[in-house]
């Protein structure tokens, strides 16, 4: 099995001890750190914006997920890129011109990544897959942590990884809401790529823990 990259999101982690937090998870062999921006409108939930990312950028090498949960992101994303995010992934549901906004994301030498709704149909990106490096299938309803995985999106990730392989190879899937322990061996087999994790990394004694405990459930030595 290729490598699967853990991208922990910080959504869930101590806004009072943010530096602390990215070390620890750096330490604990996360691969990315991912970064929940919500605007209040696309999504109910209100957190942070490009200062954020800026703020952590010089005390962390590893690579910067920008997950944009914003109505008109074409508007933030010169800022994201200019804090230091390496990727940014934008919903498909709220760009009336997605193929526009993946190029501005491409021009400005960022990763571009879409993000689909749980009930957003794949059909969606079929056109657009060729053009973006990342494809984001929510799990959960988007807006909040700590939410319980939504077992309809597994057919949805198989048929994903499919579009993927005969379409656009390069695209790495990427799942984000509810991942665990529990279901990231699971999630991995029906083809995911990337496991975004919130919750089950920051109720873990700490990240570093949060961040094994996945590692430990997708190795091969688990029966
Ligand atoms: C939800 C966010 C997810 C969420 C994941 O809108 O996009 O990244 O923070 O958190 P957990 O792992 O707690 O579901
Ligand atoms: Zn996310």
């Amino acid at each position: 099995m290729e490598k699967v990259l853990i991208a922990p999101s910080i959504l869930s982690a101590d806004f009072g001890a943010m530096r602390e937090t990215v070390l620890a998870l750096q330490e604990g062999g996360a691969d990315w750190i991912h970064f929940d921006v919500m605007d209040g409108h696309f999504v109910p939930n209100l957190t942070f914006g490009a200062p954020m990312v800026a703020a952590l950028r010089p005390h962390c090498t590893l690579p910067f997920d920008v997950h944009l949960m914003v109505e008109h992101p074409e508007r933030l994303i010169p800022d994201f890129v200019q804090a230091g995010a390496n990727s940014i992934t934008v919903h498909a549901e709220a760009c009336v011109h997605l193929h526009r906004v993946v190029e501005q994301i491409h021009e400005l030498g960022c990763g571009a990544g879409v993000a689909l709704n749980p009930h957003t149909p794949l059909e969606t990106v079929r056109h657009i897959l060729p053009a973006i490096d990342l494809l984001l299938v929510m799990t959960v309803n988007p807006g909040f942590g700590g939410q319980a995985f939504i077992e309809l999106t597994k057919p949805k990730m198989v048929e994903a990884r499919r579009m993927i392989e005969q379409t656009a190879p390069h695209v790495l899937l990427q799942v984000d809401g509810g991942v665990s322990p529990d279901n990231a061996r699971a999630l991995v087999e029906l083809g995911a790529q990337v496991l975004v994790a919130g919750s089950s990394v920051f109720t873990a004694p700490t990240p570093q823990e949060g961040v094994r405990a996945l590692r430990w459930a997708l190795s091969s030595q688990k029966a």
